[in-house]
């Protein structure tokens, strides 16, 4: 009997493929919140398979307080920086991500309405006018800019970037420049040009990062990277938060030297603000857009993830190589 530990309650498609599966005793945390610690290192005592969530913070002591039997760890994420590769490794677990056509769609869907949102001041208005401030139309009244002829700048071109570049090349015109650590000759024939970091930022109106989060990545946003963009530009994390550096943007917000930004995700999460004062100045700032770590948060990405998940699973207990099994670089 293979023991399949899910550590929270995730949408069910994928569930449903696991519990049809003879063999398969699936045991899941069922409260609406992500799981204590404590809890974790008891429930995990003695289980074949791990299904966490990005909650969850997956290292040597969660591994060892499960045992020998532990084999794999099938994150519900397309992120894996909640998992220590190394320590998994070392114990011969195999771990994969969530990785899923529709993730990809649903993360650049949120991060297009993102630069819509910012572009076109969407949120900022949309509080004034509740406020009750409008009194008559204005000729200059809450001015944004259009996309047309404004360039995205991805940091990053796999599947996300690419859905993003495609979609506002397409739709609106929008010229696309990218970088990574390699080069994406589809994007490329599509048009997008590759730049290095630096002169990326010099150049582009919208910068949307789609990195992993990994000890090279960390704080690869900072007030260099802040100070080198246009005052006009607009930044969209929808990746990881300690991507950026929070304490660099919310000074170069208040300085003015870029023009906002769009965040999904939080470099002290589920803080909104990295500010060891607390004073919360992300949610002052009416050129910032916030979501709560939702850019993938639709019905169909949710069930993909799930069915990715237990597609991975399955594989690996019919002892085939498991589609997104991640490997430490
Ligand atoms: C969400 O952030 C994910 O990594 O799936």
């Amino acid at each position: 009997m293979a023991k399949i530990f899910v550590t929270r309650d995730i949408p069910d498609h994928g569930l449903k493929l696991l519990k049809a599966r003879k063999g398969v005793q699936v045991s899941i945390y069922k409260e609406n919140k992500a799981i204590p610690r404590g809890e974790l290192l008891k429930r995990v005592k003695g289980v074949d398979i791990l299904l966490p969530l990005l909650t969850d913070k997956i290292d040597a002591g969660v591994m060892d307080a499960a045992g020998p039997k532990l084999k794999m760890i099938a994150n519900y994420a397309v992120g894996f920086d909640n998992i220590d590769l190394k320590a998994a490794a070392a114990r011969n677990i195999v771990v994969t991500n969530a990785a899923a056509p529709e993730v990809s769609e649903s993360v650049a869907e949120h991060a297009i309405a993102m630069i819509f949102a910012l572009a076109h001041r969407i949120v900022e208005t949309d509080t004034w006018t509740r406020q009750g401030k409008y009194k008559g139309w204005g000729p200059k009244l809450f001015l944004g800019s259009d996309l047309k002829g404004k360039t995205l700048g991805l940091i990053g071109a796999g599947a996300i970037g690419s859905a993003i570049a495609r979609r506002l090349r397409d739709g609106f015109d929008v010229e696309v420049v990218y970088t990574d650590i390699k080069r994406n000759e589809k994007l490329e024939a599509e048009g997008a040009k590759f730049l290095k970091q630096d002169q990326l930022l010099r150049h582009a109106d919208f910068v949307s990062l789609h990195v992993p989060l990994l000890p090279s990545t960390h704080h690869l946003i900072s007030t260099k990277e802040l100070k080198l963009m246009k005052k006009t530009a607009f930044l969209i994390n929808t990746s990881r938060g300690p991507i950026v550096d929070e304490i660099a943007l919310v000074k170069a917000l208040l300085r003015g030297d870029i023009a906002g930004a769009g965040l999904d995700v939080y470099e002290c999460e589920p803080l909104i603000d990295c500010n060891p004062k607390d004073t919360y100045e992300l949610r002052k700032l009416p050129n910032v857009v916030l979501t709560p770590h939702t850019a993938s948060a639709t019905v169909e990405a949710r069930q993909a993830m799930s069915v990715a998940a237990a597609t991975n699973i399955l594989a690996f207990l019919d002892g085939k190589q498991p589609p997104n099994v991640l490997q430490i670089k």
